[in-house]
């Protein structure tokens, strides 16, 4: 039935999705957990709705029996890793990652080789397979303190994304080797279109993930995670924002602050590239569909799931040790 990565079954338009999607958490003992980047009606029947270090804080301490995880594969994986015992099901399996792509195992592995005295700092969104090449796995929440937590004599190797690898060296001041992977959302904003945008809304703050490239977190007022970007806009008083990241955020961000007014960063083309392909695969009802029939569901290898936990244990003792 999910040949295609997704359940091709019909889906009457009189049900009521939200409805049956309450009836089925209940009847499952299921829990929702999305990310920040599901499309709106996803976002508003989640049980918990994070960035990537809370969708993985969430996933430990569950105890419900079906995870249903409105995601990508990688976060996927994490929450399986984390829960080798449960069955972690999601509305679409194909809805993978450009970053996570950008470093194959078999080449990360060679490449590791050849820096034997490196230790190897990974951004979680990267395959199982490089997160067990891995000593400790980090989220743009964490990836600073994760970093400053290891000996300054350290050698380090931090993949796959080189704009934010880029970022912590400037903010840590460490000479890490780089692994030349990048996000193909947040690569695509257009520093001109931002300048002219910032020139017709003087007032407007730049806030931006550490995903964008230099010259963008060059001009931004603000940097974080999808959760800090989030937290800053509640707090700040600015009444207007140019947002640098995946537009699904400016949901919640609306919500929190309906007197203000987010602006997505334009992408350099006329394309809605600031929608992330792979996010967008999950519709409500693949969704409804996954949770019904309890597939697609994602299994991986016993022993790779050993494997890649270590690094992520790490991180989450890391994070818990700073209240993050
Ligand atoms: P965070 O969830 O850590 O903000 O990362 C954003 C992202 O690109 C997830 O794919
Ligand atoms: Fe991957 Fe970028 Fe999409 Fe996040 S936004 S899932 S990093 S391609």
């Amino acid at each position: 039935m999910t040949s295609n990565g997704f359940l091709d079954v019909s889906v009457s338009p009189e049900l009521d999705l939200f409805l049956e999607i309450e009836k089925l958490k209940k009847e499952k003992n299921a829990i929702i957990l999305a990310h920040y980047y599901q499309n709106s009606d996803i976002q508003d029947v989640a049980d918990y709705l994070g960035d990537s270090l809370g969708l993985a804080q969430q996933a430990e301490k569950t105890t419900a029996d079906l995870i249903v995880f409105a995601g990508v594969h990688f976060m996927a994986e994490t929450a399986k890793i984390l829960n080798p015992n449960k069955k972690v099901v999601l509305p679409d399996l194909r809805a993978g990652c450009s970053l996570a792509d950008s470093a194959p195992g078999y080449l990360f592995r060679a490449f590791k080789e050849k820096h034997p005295d490196h230790i190897v700092i990974s951004y979680i969104n990267c395959s199982a397979e490089v997160k067990a090449l891995s000593d400790i796995i980090c989220t743009s929440s964490n990836a600073q303190k994760i970093v400053e937590s290891i000996p300054k004599e350290q050698k380090i190797i931090f993949a796959p994304d080189r704009n934010l690898g880029a970022y912590l060296i400037k903010k840590t001041g460490r000479d890490m080797l780089l692994w030349d992977g990048a996000c193909m959302v947040h690569e695509i904003f257009s520093l001109e279109k931002i300048t002219k945008l910032k020139i017709r809304h003087p007032e407007a703050k730049l806030i931006a993930h550490p995903e964008c490239e230099e010259p963008i977190l060059r001009l931004a007022d603000f940097i974080g995670s999808t959760t800090a970007l989030l937290n800053y806009t509640k707090k700040d008083d600015s009444k207007e924002y140019i947002v640098a990241t995946e537009a699904g955020i400016l949901h919640q961000m609306e919500l929190a602050s309906p007197q203000k007014s987010f602006i997505p960063a334009p992408p350099t083309n006329n394309c809605a590239c600031n929608d992330c392909p792979h996010m967008k695969l999950n519709t409500l009802e693949k969704l409804y569909l996954c949770m019904k029939y309890e597939e697609p569901e994602l299994l991986m290898d016993p022993g790779l799931m050993v494997a890649a936990r270590k690094p992520i244990e790490r991180m989450l003792e890391i994070s818990a040790k700073y209240g993050l």
